[in-house]
């Protein structure tokens, strides 16, 4: 077995617990319930042996991570191995005295997501009245304490027109960078995607906004915007490659190389609880299926982006063309790429279904 390089950074998804109920959510239809979540001393060992292996940065993440009444203990763990911690949260329940705490336990930095500019539209998309403001205050609470401060705006069909607001929204937050981020279309945005994919001009004109914005707030906020899969005729080497750079731990402890391979029908995870994370990174068959480039079928086996983009998503070509190892349809050279477009124009102002357990 060749050499593998150890992973860079890791998304520990605590628990899928959330009040909010966003249709893009990330995590799995099927949900992990409160009981089999992993347990304090097991998300320390993790830690633990995420360093050793070389491991830089944790995003906690969920659901939403402040649903767990210990994460103060598990970001000390983290901030001993020597990770950088970085939260990701909705923020709505997010007090200053745990903000404290928190900075207390050794957090480095704050990803808030928001989901529009404008207060109604966005409490609706979180299925929260009154969401919106939260998330505002608790910004405006992570900037007086000095903590980086990352806005999350995941743009879809009925925000993409509010994209300037966005942009100026997140600069009198005072963040320091804006991730304008496209739905990717696994799991709940998958369920929602006639009534989430935006209309090729809706995308045209966002694009062209952020790169005037962008040149305009140089040296003052970052932003982050690539074009969606969906218009794209090259992929984007989906979590930097499978099991190159990257890992996810799921809340019951299983090990995986991206937040959707469980899609992937036949594929089983190593579980933390009972494999090392050095046996489940190097040796476990998951992470090998689709690690490097011996794995591709044509067109991408002769290609000479082969490692520039690690032949894109494997969930993505599992939704869009019916198997994990086939050329990822963003791709212009995979048969199955005629599917994005049809995928755009069968998109309309439909309603979604919210994420629930
Ligand atoms: Fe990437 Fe494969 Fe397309 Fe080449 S053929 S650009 S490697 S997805
Ligand atoms: Fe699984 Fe892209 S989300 S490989």
């Amino acid at each position: 077995m060749p050499a593998v390089d150890p992973p860079y950074a890791f998304l520990a998804e605590l628990t899928h617990r959330c009040p909010l109920a966003c249709p893009y959510c990330s995590n799995p239809l099927d949900l992990a319930r409160a009981a089999s979540e992993l347990g304090t001393a097991d998300w320390g060992r993790i830690m633990r042996e995420a360093a050793e292996l070389g491991a830089m940065q944790v995003h906690l993440s969920g659901g939403e991570p402040l649903a767990r009444r210990d994460l103060e203990t598990i970001l000390v763990d983290a901030h001993r191995a020597g990770l950088y911690t970085n939260l990701i949260t909705a923020a709505v329940s997010l007090s200053e005295a745990r903000l404290d705490r928190l900075a207390g336990a050794g957090l480095d930095h704050v990803q808030i997501s928001l989901q529009d500019a404008d207060a109604p539209a966005a409490d609706w998309v979180a299925g929260m009245q009154g969401a919106h403001a939260r998330k505002l205050r608790a910004a405006a609470a992570v900037r007086a304490r000095g903590l980086a401060l990352t806005l999350n705006v995941v743009v879809h069909r009925h925000n993409l027109d509010r994209i300037e607001e966005v942009i100026e929204l997140a600069l009198d937050a005072g963040a320091g960078r804006l991730e304008i981020a496209h739905a990717q279309y696994h799991g709940w945005a998958l369920a929602n995607r006639a009534a989430l994919l935006p209309r090729p001009d809706q995308v045209r004109r966002a694009m062209a906004v952020v790169a005037a914005q962008t040149a305009r707030l140089r040296g003052r906020m970052a932003i982050d915007h690539v074009l969606p899969d969906h218009m794209a005729v090259r992929p984007k080497a989906c979590m930097g490659g499978w099991g190159r750079r990257f890992f996810v731990v799921t809340p019951d402890g299983r090990a995986m190389p991206c937040h959707a391979a469980a899609t992937i029908p036949d594929m089983v995870f190593p579980s933390l609880r009972d494999t090392s994370l050095r046996e489940a990174w190097g040796r476990s068959e998951a992470f090998q299926r689709f690690r490097g480039t011996d794995w591709m079928p044509d067109p991408c086996r002769s290609c000479e982006r082969r490692e520039i983009d690690w032949g894109g998503c494997r969930c993505q070509a599992l939704a869009m063309a019916g198997a994990a190892a086939a050329t990822d349809p963003a791709c212009a050279l995979s048969p199955a790429h005629g599917r994005m477009a049809a995928a755009v124009a069968a998109a309309g102002n439909e309603d979604f279904r919210p994420r629930r357990f």
